[in-house]
Parts: structure tokens; sequence; C-alpha cells
């Protein structure tokens, strides 16, 4: 048994966030060289999908973790509490040392399917949700969440909801669902926040997120909040990916940090193709549906990454133009090694 994970964290601790397509197990350890935080966080994975025969592939694909991942917890999302029973049983064999459930998702399609930031509306079927999957692991398990749906208020009514469930952790965003990220995060709430909790549950970890860009950042409002247990960085690592550090990167580590990505990529390539092989051999029904073609990872996905490491010099915009061009690293490697020289 791994023990609460939460409770083991430095105070004022640091948590790269969960972010869809951005935070997989390749950019994780990218995160890891650069600096790492005290915790990682998968992105999100649907109970539903790994719960069944069709989609638990590709779950299984999200939920992979190296060995510099550790401490690392798995967020999942979806509505239904017997799936989420399902793989909150699953995820402690995974490796994983704690689940989280997201209840903040502001996706049209992930609210439209009950997930993310419907459950701030459904809270009967939220902590359904919750119960069920802490019913059936040992691991902590904690909810990432938003101050409401539509109204800011909201947060004195569903907050109160969570912290009676007696979670590990309450990670909340300071913004609504109808905010999205277009407004300031509502930091002025926080003494609020803390006084729910330390009424409510003095045991669960309270971390806050939104606009936390940087270790700095967040050792500022750890001395201005020192009740508030840990702070979650997201788009703050696009500005800088040694963000969980003092470093401020020049532009040749950027370019090196890229290199180190591509790196990392293509090992992690390599070890989808011989999982996919493996899992066609055990499942006859997996081999079909792949058409027993195996793949490699989504090459174009990597573009998105281009801009964290090549901007702010002259001829960045024509290097990431040509760069998009690519059809495999090699090729991208060609042309950043070429810049290097
Ligand atoms: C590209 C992207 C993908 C995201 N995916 C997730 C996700 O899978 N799960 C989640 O809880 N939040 C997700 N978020 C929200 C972030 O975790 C975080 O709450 C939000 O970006 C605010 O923090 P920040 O201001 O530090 O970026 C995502 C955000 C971005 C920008």
């Amino acid at each position: 048994m791994k023990g609460n994970i939460w409770t083991r964290l430095p105070h004022g601790f640091t948590v790269l966030a969960p972010m869809e397509g951005v935070t997989d197990v390749v950019f994780r350890q990218v995160i890891a060289e650069a600096g790492r935080p005290d915790l990682f966080f998968t992105e999100f994975t649907n109970v539903s999908s790994f719960a069944s025969p069709k989609g638990r592939f590709n779950a299984l694909e999200r939920f992979q973790i190296a060995p510099t991942d550790a401490p690392i917890v798995a967020q999942i999302w979806g509505k239904n509490p017997e799936h989420f029973r399902k793989v909150a049983s699953a995820l402690e064999g995974l490796g994983f040392d704690g689940i989280d459930i997201n209840m903040g998702c502001p996706d049209r399609h992930v609210n439209a399917a009950g997930g993310g930031a419907a459950m701030i509306r459904t809270p009967d079927l939220a902590i359904e949700c919750l119960r069920q999957a802490k019913s059936t692991t040992n691991l902590p398990v904690s909810v990432k969440t938003r101050l409401g749906y539509t109204a800011i208020d909201e947060f004195r009514d569903w907050l109160p909801i969570l912290l009676r469930e007696n979670l590990a952790a309450l990670t909340v965003h300071l913004r609504t669902r109808k905010e999205m990220s277009k407004v300031p995060a509502h930091f002025e709430l926080i003494p609020e926040i803390v006084t729910l909790r330390n009424q409510l549950a003095p045991d669960t970890k309270l971390v806050i997120n939104g606009d936390v860009k940087d270790l700095q950042m967040a050792r500022e409002l750890a001395a201005q909040y020192p009740e508030v247990d840990g702070y979650m960085v997201g788009r703050g690592v696009f500005e800088n990916p040694y963000c969980f550090t003092e470093h401020q990167p020049n532009q040749a580590e950027l370019l090196t940090l890229l290199l180190r990505h591509l790196d990392y990529y293509d090992a992690e390539d390599a070890r989808y193709v011989e999982r996919q092989i493996e899992a066609m051999h055990d499942d006859a029904e997996l081999a079909l549906k792949l058409d027993g073609k195996v793949r490699g990872l989504p090459f174009d996905p990597l573009k998105h990454y281009f801009k964290i490491y090549v901007r702010d010099f002259p001829g960045a915009a024509e290097l990431r133009a040509a760069m998009m061009n690519c059809q495999n690293t090699a090729e991208i490697r060609m042309l950043v090694e070429r810049r290097q020289q």
C-alpha cells in the first residue's frame, strides 16, 4: 500500500496541472528534466472508455507513466458511477499515487456527456461517482473543480458539498465554468475558501489553481496565504518549461530541450509500437479494430509544442514554419541542429 502522497508533499508544494493534449507521458519527461514539480498529474481519461473493451487500449495508453513521473496522480472524468469504480480499482496496479476526479472541465463535449464542470450541476451524481471511486481503492482520491458553473458565489454551496466527502485534496481553479480562462483568477476568494476548508475538512489539502505561472509566484502566494497547501501550474509551462525552478532558460537551452523532447517522443513511439503488438497478440478484437496494422504515435500533435521552444529570437517564426512542414523527428532535428551551429 502506498499511503497518502498528499500528506508527504512539502508545504506550499507545486503541481503540474492536467492538460489534455499537453501533459502526456512524453512532455512530463521533458518537464522532469527541465525541473520537476512536487507532483505530476496525467491528462484526464474517460472512465467509460476504460470500462469498455473497445476503448480500453487507448485509455490504458493515457495511463502510461515514466519512472521520472513519480509521484503522479491519474485524473479521470465521466458520469457513470460503476465505471468510476472499475477504473479506480485498476489505478494502483498501474503505478499511480492518487486518483483525481475532474469536475471542472468546461469543454462542450465533456459537459454534454455529463462530465467535468457539468458535475457542479449534478452534485448528487458527482458525490456518487466520488464515493464509488473511493470504495474500491487504497489510493487517495481528490477532486479538481471550479468555483461554480455560472456564478462565482456558487462556490459557497458547491465546495462544502465536496469538502464533506473527506477528500485527500481539493484543487480549486479560481474561475467559473462560464468564465473559461478569459478573466483573471479570483485570488481574492482564497481566504474564504481556506475558511471553508478549515471548518469542514481540516485534513483535506487545498490546492489553488489559475494564473499561477511559476515557482516564484507560487512562493509569493504561499507567503501571502500560508494556509493553502499547494499551487498548481498549467499554462505557465508554455511560457517557460523550467517554471518549476528559478531558471530562465536562454535560446540555446530551449533548443536543446526541444531535441530532448524529440528523444522522449521517439523512445515512447517505439514503446507504443511494442505495446500494440503485444496487445494485438492477446486480444483478437483489438487486432481487428486496428486492422492488424501497427501505428506510430500521432506525429502532428508534436507540432503544438514548437512555440514553447522556438520563439523570441530573430528567425524564430521562419524556423517554426519550416518545422511545421516536417514529416518526422529526424527532419525536425536537422533543422534545429543547423540553427544551433
Ligand atoms: C490545453 C489545456 C488542456 C487542459 N486539460 C485539462 C484536463 O485534462 N484536466 C483538467 O482538470 N484541466 C485541464 N485544463 C485546465 C488546467 O488544468 C488548468 O486548470 C487551467 O489551465 C488553469 O490553470 P493555469 O492558469 O495555470 O493554466 C486544461 C487546460 C489547457 C490550457
